[in-house]
């Protein structure tokens, strides 16, 4: 961590300015070296001046450091774990499991009939539950219980959501909405990142769009390519809720794996047979509670390549009918 220069210090962890203050350490003109390289610039009459220890500052720096990000909950992407602790169903019963586990990288479905809980289930995790929900369930991170306080952060959010309605209200285009993002989560070439996020929305969405366009005048499909290619490449939100994205006109494999690739855990309530099946396992919710918990099945993984395949048939068949062509037996061939 210290080999980092003061200004990629203070941009990471922005609190460090403190550390300095409170120690007189002027940091102006140092900012490209690294705090040793500072350190070592610091004369001797003025380190015995104000008392200062150098090796003590270097170590007290770095506990500070790890201090501040417990405090503030920062996990620096670090959350290995998520667990459900069991609540009840609506009518009060205990659900039939202790808890649920799941690990970073893995992708859990939530299925079952409309009404029946599941983004409520999306809402306790967002919430961090403590058994303050109707559900009466528990939220772990990292097997403790996820700080309150976070939960009002609008920084270092813990969970990111991509849920069925999107409306924008800002009147900017799609790039500077991106930038605008970029911006707030101080990355250092916003430029750069908002192309490759575009590019990315780009393959998702159906029919493309660019960085000029105005995003209320985004379609459904291409404004919700743009929050997940947004949300998988700049959110540092180790944990990303999904509900129901199947309707939207994207390509949500694609959207998945893109998700998946950068090391989060992905919840998704759906009623797609596709995404289900993609998911290593999938939590069956009826009357409000967990009902069952499966782990997706190797015939179940084969019989998902199948489905794909039948997918692809019937996007073909969308993509030529949106064409104005007329179909025939093709839409069967690659
Ligand atoms: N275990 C529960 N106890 C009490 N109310 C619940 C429970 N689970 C869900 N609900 C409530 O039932 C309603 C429907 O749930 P919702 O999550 O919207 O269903 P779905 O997303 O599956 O269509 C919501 O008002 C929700 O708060
Ligand atoms: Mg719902």
């Amino acid at each position: 961590m210290l080999e980092l220069s003061i200004k990629e210090l203070v941009k990471k962890y922005p609190f460090v300015i403190e550390f300095f203050e409170q120690n007189r350490l002027d940091i102006k003109g140092f900012e490209e070296k690294s705090f040793e390289e500072f350190l070592s610039c610091l004369d001797e009459d003025e380190l015995e001046d104000k008392a200062i220890d150098i090796r003590g500052l270097k170590n007290e720096l770095l506990s500070y450091i790890e201090q501040m990000k417990e405090f503030l909950g920062i996990s620096d992407g670090q959350v290995n774990s998520l667990t459900i602790l069991s609540g009840k169903y609506k009518d009060g019963k205990a659900e039939p499991f202790e808890k649920l586990e799941i690990r970073k990288s893995e992708i859990i479905s939530i299925v079952g009939p409309t009404g029946s809980g599941k983004s409520r289930l999306l809402a306790d995790i967002e919430w961090a539950a403590q058994g303050d929900t109707p559900t009466g369930r528990t939220i772990l991170i990292n097997n403790k219980p996820a700080d309150p306080k976070w939960r009002y952060s609008p920084n270092n959010k813990l969970v990111a959501q991509l849920s069925q309605n999107m409306n924008f209200v800002m009147d900017v285009s799609a790039g500077e909405f991106i930038k605008l993002h970029a911006q707030s989560r101080m990355i250092s070439d916003p430029e750069k990142i908002s192309q490759e996020i575009l590019q990315a929305a780009n393959k998702l969405a159906g029919e493309s769009f660019s960085s000029d366009t105005p995003i209320t005048g985004l379609s459904g499909g291409q404004s919700r390519a743009l929050m997940i290619a947004d949300t998988a490449i700049l959110s540092a939100s180790p944990i990303v809720l999904i509900d129901e994205i199947e309707n939207a006109g994207i390509d949500r494999k694609k959207a998945l794996k893109l998700l998946v690739s950068k090391d989060k855990i992905v919840l998704m309530a759906t009623h797609d047979p596709l995404l289900a099946l993609m998911a290593d396992k999938r939590i069956v919710i009826k009357n409000g509670g967990i009902h069952k918990i499966i782990t997706t099945t190797k015939e179940e993984k084969e019989l998902c390549i199948k489905l794909e395949k039948v997918d692809s048939v019937m996007q073909r068949a969308r993509q030529s009918l949106r064409m104005g062509n007329a179909l025939n037996d093709e839409v069967f061939f690659e």
